[in-house]
């Protein structure tokens, strides 16, 4: 990676958001970052495959939300460094006057997004942690870019396994599925800990010693997630089986099973 390293970030330390941008081939890490990395894709070699289908699912989610849900506003928590297909980008594409805040607590992601946002409309980033969600709902700029009165599409996406059981994700989701009105929408993509998939564990001892451990976690504890909101079709599912493009692509016979997703609506 080129450039100044913002004086908070430990570059010795590997990073999920750095290490997620490797497995999409992006040019946003470091050694420590890659050298991570690889150890994951020794146990787990699916692991890129499962970061483009979960881009991919967030970019369908998106354009379903703002094209067919008429949602308009978006905040997108735990945003990363993804360079293209970008949520604002996705939801512009979909439907005119949508609004984006993101999310994020890493520094370098910040940074990143900054220069990427400078100029856009209607489209902010904040720094915030999901484990003080009260902070997030608090910050002045929020309240810039989104009115909480009209629906909010509020994503999660591969951001929720970043936080152990004890950080309680979802008393997260609950604060920030509670301040939005009836229409918003909830959206959720997380690793599973289906016994038998020795990669997903193995892969996520690695990130023991990264900035943030992955928590696998059962389906039942990902639907509850979605407690007071109403799943739509089809459900929680593997992550190419959500609404897929065309009805032969991509086939999820290839892709591991241990990657759920779902979109929920707020009665
Ligand atoms: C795997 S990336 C997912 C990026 C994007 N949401 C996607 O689905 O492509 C996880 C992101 O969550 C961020 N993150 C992890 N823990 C967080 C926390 N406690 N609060 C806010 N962001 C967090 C990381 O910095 C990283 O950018």
């Amino acid at each position: 990676m080129d450039g100044a390293v913002p004086r908070e970030v430990d570059v010795n330390v590997p990073n999920v958001a750095r290490m997620y941008d490797f497995y999409l081939g992006g040019k946003d890490n470091y050694a420590a970052d890659r050298e991570a990395a690889a150890r994951v894709l020794e146990v787990a070699p699916q692991t890129p495959a499962l970061a483009r289908a979960n881009r991919a699912f967030l970019g369908r989610a998106v354009r379903f939300l703002a094209a067919e849900a008429g949602v308009r506003q978006f905040l997108d928590l735990g945003t990363g460094l993804p360079t293209r297909g970008n949520v604002h980008e996705a939801a512009g594409e979909a439907a005119e006057d949508t609004r984006c805040l993101y999310v994020d607590n890493d520094p370098i992601v910040l940074s990143h997004a900054r220069a990427l946002l400078a100029g856009s409309d209607g489209v902010d980033v904040i720094t915030g942690d999901l484990r003080r969600p009260e902070e997030i709902l608090a910050h002045p700029r929020l309240h810039r870019v989104l009115d909480l009165d009209r629906p909010v599409a509020v994503l999660f996406s591969s951001v929720l396994h970043c936080l152990t059981d004890e950080e309680d994700p979802w008393r997260t989701v609950r604060v920030l599925g509670g301040a939005v009105p009836s229409g918003s929408h909830l959206v959720v993509s997380h690793i599973t800990d289906a016994e038998q998939e020795e990669a997903a564990h193995a892969g996520a001892a690695v990130y023991r010693r990264a900035s943030s451990e992955m928590t696998l976690r059962s389906t039942a504890g990902i639907s509850r997630f979605f407690a007071g909101f109403d799943l739509l079709e089809p459900g929680l599912v593997p992550l190419p089986d959500w609404r897929p493009a065309t009805a032969a692509w991509p086939p999820s016979g290839r892709l591991p099973t241990w990657f759920l997703c779902g979109v929920a609506r707020k009665p």
